[in-house]
């Protein structure tokens, strides 16, 4: 049975000036241990849709079911990581990874041994007693990472969470996620406006159209090699193919025809 199965989500906002129509038909399902990256323009419902999943916002119609159950609020199925790191900087990097389980009050001495355990296994049992100003970005980052697996989540939404980082330390934490992910056998759907990093990390992209967001395309991405990670696919002979996929299927050629520019061998740097 799928971990994940989003049913016929269409969303609806009201305001004063009407009505702004985000998700349309949004209709897919995840297996247990797949990470499905979504890309798809500025402002057409990327977060809208993790927000549904996540259960904070209640879809206008369809429904979100994790291993069968119908999510209606936010949950321990559901851990979300957002573009800031959240941490907070009065707490230790163990206070903060064990926040969430704090929250929901699952603070139960297995449930403290399980975080005792991945800061332990991740690199950070040595950082444990510092406070997050003391970590570099990519560390606060994995203590992020840790402390939203902490609550033990079927599914990991991250939405833009890499996209406060430089470069160079983004590439490092993509590798790092990536790697603490598939070692925790954790579902993950990412929303990113970066295509190779969709591609690097995706079992699947989910490429959406202009609001209202429909799918437009479900692109199974396959490298042949034997183990797989971000920084190994980036030279893959499959990957440009991959990105002028993603990239004529947004619309680029257009966008840039329209800005009077010529598509150049890096056009999102
Ligand atoms: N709370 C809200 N009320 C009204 N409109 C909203 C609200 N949240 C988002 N929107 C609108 O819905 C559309 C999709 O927003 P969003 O899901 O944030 O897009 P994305 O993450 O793809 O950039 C946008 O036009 C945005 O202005
Ligand atoms: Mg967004």
């Amino acid at each position: 049975m799928a971990i994940l199965q989003v049913e016929h989500l269409r969303q609806v906002y009201q305001s004063k000036d009407g009505e702004t129509v985000a998700l349309e038909d949004i209709h897919f399902s995840m297996e247990k241990g797949e990470f499905f990256s979504v890309v798809g323009p500025s402002g057409c419902g990327k977060s809208t849709l993790l927000s549904i999943i996540s259960g904070m916002l209640p879809a206008t119609d369809g429904r979100v079911l994790v291993a069968g159950e119908e999510i209606k609020a936010p949950s321990s199925h559901i851990g979300y990581m957002l573009q800031q790191d959240n941490l907070l900087e009065w707490r230790t990097i163990r206070q903060n990874v064990l926040l969430g389980l704090e929250i929901r009050r699952q603070l139960t001495p297995e449930m403290r041994d399980r975080a005792d355990h991945l800061l332990e296994t991740y690199g950070l049992a040595a950082f444990a007693n510092r406070h997050p100003s003391q970590l570099s970005g990519g560390m606060r980052q994995r203590a992020a990472l840790i402390r939203t697996l902490a609550i033990n989540p079927d599914i990991l939404l991250l939405d833009e969470a890499f996209s406060a980082l430089d470069y160079q330390t983004r590439l490092e934490v993509t590798e790092d996620v990536y790697r603490i992910i598939k070692r925790e056998q954790v579902t993950a759907l990412m929303v990113t406006h970066d295509i190779p990093e969709s591609i690097c990390m995706g079992d699947k992209v989910l490429i959406l159209s202009e609001r209202p967001a429909v799918i437009r395309t479900v692109l199974p991405i396959r490298f042949n090699m034997d183990k797989r990670t971000p920084i190994t696919c980036r030279s893959q002979p499959e990957f440009a193919g991959y990105f002028n996929h993603i990239w004529k299927e947004l619309g680029m050629n257009e966008a840039l025809e329209t800005a009077g520019t010529v598509a150049g061998e890096d056009p999102l740097s």
